[in-house]
């Protein structure tokens, strides 16, 4: 994104979490213990359910949902610099108190960050495939990456999954099978809305959309 674009740092700050990622962070960024457990409530300033979605690309989702759903707290989680500072742009503008992002690597962050039982629902909405081998380590959807959105979740909570590649969405489903506690769930179909950026773009191409829910329940073990 062209600076022009995005909003100054200091005027981000509000909705961006101080973890690790090379030092782009302005200074007021909300500040957390270096690796202790995120307290939620107190970093949102309230008690409201709070929800997570994992690689949130140009942002979407969150601005929508956080439009339409002030009580409930959105976490966007992004690897990527330059789509996380779009997507704060985004968020600042529209004074979305309840949208706060994590600009890290989502694996690291679930397990280093992130208490038992606290998410009410996940949303992973077209991870990279990364089929290359030499790529492999980069892929989202692991069996640990799974076992731990099992872990956050509260009981009844809910992961959401959508792809457009048929070969990921199988693999993805039948490593989530094996994890006791997420149970399938019936899927919403998307209407004639779409989600995300990219869920626009593959409608538009004409392109089947893949999706799957789970539910934890922690009485499956
Ligand atoms: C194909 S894009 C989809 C973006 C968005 N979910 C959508 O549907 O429009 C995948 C996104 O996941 C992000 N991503 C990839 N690996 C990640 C990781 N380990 N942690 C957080 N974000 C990640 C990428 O930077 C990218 O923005």
């Amino acid at each position: 994104m062209r600076a022009a674009c995005r909003m100054p740092l200091d005027a981000l700050a509000p909705y961006l979490l101080d973890v690790p990622h090379p030092g782009f962070l302005p200074p007021d960024a909300l500040i957390l213990e270096p690796s202790a457990p995120i307290d939620w409530a107190c970093l949102f300033g309230n008690e409201h359910p709070i929800e997570f979605e994992v690689g949130f690309g140009k942002g979407l989702f969150l601005t929508t949902q956080g439009q339409a759903r002030p009580d409930t707290n959105f976490l966007g989680i992004e690897i990527e610099r330059k789509y996380t500072l779009l997507t704060a742009t985004r968020v600042a503008r529209l004074s979305l108190a309840n949208v706060k992002l994590a600009c890290t690597d989502a694996r690291w962050f679930l397990k280093e960050r992130v208490r038992d039982a606290v998410v009410s629902a996940l949303h992973v909405y077209f991870p990279d495939p990364w089929w290359k081998t030499r790529h492999r380590k980069r892929k989202l959807f692991t069996r640990e990456f799974a076992e731990q959105c099992a872990r956050v979740l509260k009981n009844g909570g809910g992961l959401h999954f959508a792809t457009d590649v048929e070969d990921y969405f199988t693999e993805t489903i039948g490593m989530l099978k094996q994890i006791p506690t997420l149970q399938p769930a019936d899927s919403e179909d998307g209407g004639d809305g779409y989600l995300t950026n990219f869920e626009r773009k593959y409608r538009l191409e004409g392109r089947a959309i893949h999706r799957a829910r789970y539910e934890k329940n922690q009485a499956c073990v």
